[in-house]
């Protein structure tokens, strides 16, 4: 892949996995970064990949639905792999206002692979970043594997799982060499601080209150993102055509454990003056209509086929993590703030 498009890539995996690909040195191609800059896209979260790469990364500030700008895209840039992170991703505001979701998860990607199809002679690979929550919701035993029925609960997932659907149709019906990976929750450095993990992070950081939805005890399976990361490029280099890759990082915890193992590391990490524990601040809060209540993914066959481990436990990776958030205080003010919107207007009148 000599140029690699990467949607999406102002947000929390993408702006990662940008970082990692043009850090690694076995990619020598060159990124180019289209993203929309909602709310979630922030370009401050690559701040000095340009000054380091030069022309090596490019980013253009466009909208995966705009059917020309993304036509420009792929003929300008000579498009010869996608790696599709771009969306809307947070579940509460699919609740609130479904239809972004499906314009941008569902249409946004039947545009891109309209014009994969375009220009099919030319594509290596087409990668789609997807959810474990297209799966629906598991009781206290099961894991997701990779032919589990879809069956969706949010009008998020429910959009990822149309954006699939319609990926897996491309790769039968024209014979684009596209791949699938379903991933389990993120977390580690750049994430909006809306997430779980971020926002317990910073009001803990801060001492106000950690809200925790009904009982705490839905249970998650948290991979790091620098593994996602390296899980999604051994897939598009090393994965079959056609096929779908679940990617977990054994991490399965209830929310619960999750909440108190920030509290205890935040408490080691940055202590309070006043000796406040910060299990002191958790609040229970109503619970998200039609929340899931445990995920667990089987990612045996990517690490089977594609010897893929991850790297990080959940302790390590959520360790490093609280450090980045204790050492990155001008990214979380500016973000908190709302000042990387105002850079944001003031580079891209929006
Ligand atoms: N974060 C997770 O834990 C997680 C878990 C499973 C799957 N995923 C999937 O991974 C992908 C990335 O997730 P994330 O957490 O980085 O999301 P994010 O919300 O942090 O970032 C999304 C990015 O997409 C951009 N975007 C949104 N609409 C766009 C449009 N119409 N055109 C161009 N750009 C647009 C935003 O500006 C933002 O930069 C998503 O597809 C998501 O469904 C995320």
């Amino acid at each position: 892949m000599k140029n690699l498009l990467v949607t999406g890539g102002c947000g929390f995996i993408g702006a990662n996995f940008i970082r990692y690909m043009l850090s690694m040195p076995e990619f020598h191609g060159r990124i180019i970064n289209v993203d929309k800059l909602t709310y979630a896209g922030n370009p401050e979260s690559l701040e000095g990949v340009e000054a380091v790469h030069g022309d090596r990364y490019q980013f253009i500030r466009a909208d995966v639905c705009d059917q020309d700008a993304m036509a420009e895209v792929f003929h300008r840039y000579e498009v010869d792999g996608i790696c599709h992170f771009a969306a809307e991703s947070h579940v509460d505001r699919s609740i609130v206002g479904p239809e972004d979701f499906v314009e941008t998860n569902v249409i946004g990607t039947f545009r891109l692979l309209e014009l994969a199809r375009e220009w099919k002679d030319r594509i290596v690979r087409f990668h789609h970043i997807s959810t474990d929550e297209v799966y629906g919701s598991l009781d206290e035993t099961g894991v997701f594997r990779e032919d589990t029925p879809y069956d969706p609960s949010s009008p998020y997932s429910a959009s990822k799982a149309g954006s699939d659907h319609l990926v897996r149709a491309y790769g039968r019906t024209y014979g684009l060499p596209v791949t699938i990976s379903n991933c389990s929750n993120n977390y580690g450095p750049f994430q909006f601080p809306e997430k779980l993990i971020p926002l317990m992070i910073l009001n803990a950081f801060n001492g106000d209150p950690l809200p925790v939805y009904g009982d705490g005890r839905n249970v998650r399976d948290w991979l790091y993102v620098e593994d996602h990361c390296r899980a999604i490029w051994i897939i598009m280099t090393r994965g079959r055509p056609g096929e779908t890759y679940n990617v977990g990082g054994h991490g399965e915890m209830r929310n619960m454990d999750v909440v108190h193992a920030i509290c205890d590391l935040v408490d080691e990490l940055v202590p309070k003056p006043g000796g406040q524990t910060c299990r002191e601040l958790i609040t229970f809060v109503a619970d998200r209509p039609g929340h899931d209540y445990r995920y667990a993914i089987d990612s045996g066959k990517i690490r089977r086929e594609l010897g893929w481990t991850p790297s990080e436990s959940f302790d390590s990776g959520l360790r490093k993590t609280i450090e980045w958030y204790r050492d990155n205080t001008d990214w979380i003010r500016r973000v908190q703030s709302g000042e990387y919107r105002e850079w944001i207007k003031s580079h891209y009148r929006l």
